[in-house]
């Protein structure tokens, strides 16, 4: 395996990191306020990371989905909430149009989601159905030229500020996960409201909402794929979606890491840098060496997907372990600070909380393990 950068995997990843400095600006108060990141959402549209694998056709980069995880991992550095917000819209709403949408959905849909003016969000997950997504109880009811959508969607990134939403919904209850549909919907159909915004842990200024369907009139023009593929669509996505947050939690575990390495270098006790005790450089060791490993998991799950192989199971590997390795990374880079770790200038409590939600969400840390045991097993 080749373990070397193209020039535009170094020029995207030098482009993303100047991004991620400017994020420091006011990240405290926006994860203190859960404020979205508004102006930061529309650099990241006119830097091209909104669209980062979507074809130049229809507006996007063009770019890998290694330039795209070297971005993540980049700015998720700094400012783990963009970094799920753009995760989202690339690597579930515009990744699963680009595959499986019809050149009218593309055509329509991808432009202005690609260049950041709209941005999407991605909607299986219910009050009752998280990690068991095939009982799905959001209907689509079809009614010859179009669908009637009743329901209720949970824990939706981007949910308060999508333009379009792609909802996944029962159609044929007599036929469980093969009577699913992936439908296209867009802010301000008749029946279709955002619940309140969730308060949460961390990733604090990502917004996350219930979506409430009642009686929502959608056009058979927008469901994606063939009439029941929506649960294999939504599988598919999550494939590579799962690349993304596996690169995120990178990101999370390689800031947190960065800020330990630096202040171990500068704070003194017993009088010398902290650095020089044997147990702050172990604690730094491992750090080193677990980032490392999320990493090369991480790129190889990408460099699978961008040449046609199977990487499922791959991805379920960077997911979970990258996830794992953001939460210890993160509580040692707390515990190096010392007091200082715990208050919020430090940066590091703030990747702590964030990290957390990388082992749960695109399917909890059991759920990989699940998928990782089910595709050796078979
Ligand atoms: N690709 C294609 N098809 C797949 C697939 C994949 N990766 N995984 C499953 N399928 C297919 C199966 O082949 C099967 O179809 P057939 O019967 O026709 O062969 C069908 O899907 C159902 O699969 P299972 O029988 O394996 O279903 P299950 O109920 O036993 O379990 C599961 C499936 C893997 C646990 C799945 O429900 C799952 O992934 N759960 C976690 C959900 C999740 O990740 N949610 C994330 C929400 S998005 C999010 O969180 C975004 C964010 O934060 C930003
Ligand atoms: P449950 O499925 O109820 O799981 C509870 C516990 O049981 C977990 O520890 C789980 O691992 C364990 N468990 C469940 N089944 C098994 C099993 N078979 N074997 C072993 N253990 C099991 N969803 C979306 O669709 N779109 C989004 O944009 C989105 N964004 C999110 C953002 C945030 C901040 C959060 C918190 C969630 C988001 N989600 C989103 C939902 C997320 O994907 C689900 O929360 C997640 O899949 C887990 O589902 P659940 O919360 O219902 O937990």
């Amino acid at each position: 395996m080749y373990f070397e950068l193209n020039e535009e995997h170094h020029l995207i990843r030098e482009s993303a990191r100047e991004f991620a400095r400017s994020l420091f600006d006011g990240v405290i108060e926006r994860d203190e306020k859960a404020l979205f990141p508004f102006e930061q959402v529309k650099q990241m549209g006119q830097l091209g990371f909104m669209g980062m694998m979507v074809d130049e056709r229809y507006q996007g980069a063009g770019m890998d989905t290694l330039a795209y995880v070297l971005a993540i991992e980049e700015i998720s550095k700094v400012d783990a909430s963009v970094g799920v917000i753009m995760s989202a819209h690339n690597s579930l709403v515009l990744f699963g149009l680009q595959a499986f949408g019809t050149e009218e959905q593309k055509e329509r849909f991808l432009p202005p989601l690609a260049t950041g003016e709209k941005l999407g969000a991605f909607a299986l997950s219910e009050p009752e159905a998280g990690s068991d997504a095939t009982s799905q109880h959001t209907t689509a009811q079809d009614l010859g030229d179009h669908y009637l959508v009743n329901g209720t969607k949970n824990w939706i990134t981007n949910g308060g500020n999508a333009d379009v939403y792609l909802v996944i919904a029962q159609t044929y209850p007599e036929k469980g996960h093969r009577g699913i549909n992936a439908l296209i919907l867009e802010k301000g159909m008749a029946g279709f409201t955002v619940g309140p915004k969730e308060n949460k842990l961390g990733i604090r200024s990502s917004d996350t909402h219930s979506l409430l369907f009642n009686d929502v009139k959608v056009p058979k023009s927008n469901r994606i794929g063939e009439d029941g593929f929506g649960f294999k669509f939504a599988m598919k996505t999550l494939d590579g979606g799962r690349i993304g947050i596996a690169a995120q939690a990178l990101g999370i575990a390689a800031g947190a890491y960065e800020l330990a390495l630096a202040y171990a270098k500068e704070r003194k006790t017993f009088g010398k840098p902290i650095s020089e005790h044997q147990a702050i450089q172990f604690k730094l060791a491992d750090m080193e060496l677990e980032i490392e490993a999320a990493r090369l998991l991480t790129y190889k799950a990408a460099w699978l997907k961008d040449h046609g192989k199977p990487y499922g199971k791959e991805a379920a590997m960077a997911k979970l372990f990258a996830s794992e390795v953001a939460m210890r990374t993160t509580i040692e880079a707390v515990q190096i600070h010392g007091g200082y770790g715990y208050v919020k200038e430090y940066h590091v409590e703030r990747l702590m909380r964030d990290a957390k939600i990388t082992q749960i969400y695109e399917g909890t840390s059991e759920i990989q393990r699940l998928v990782i045991a089910r595709e050796i097993l078979k």
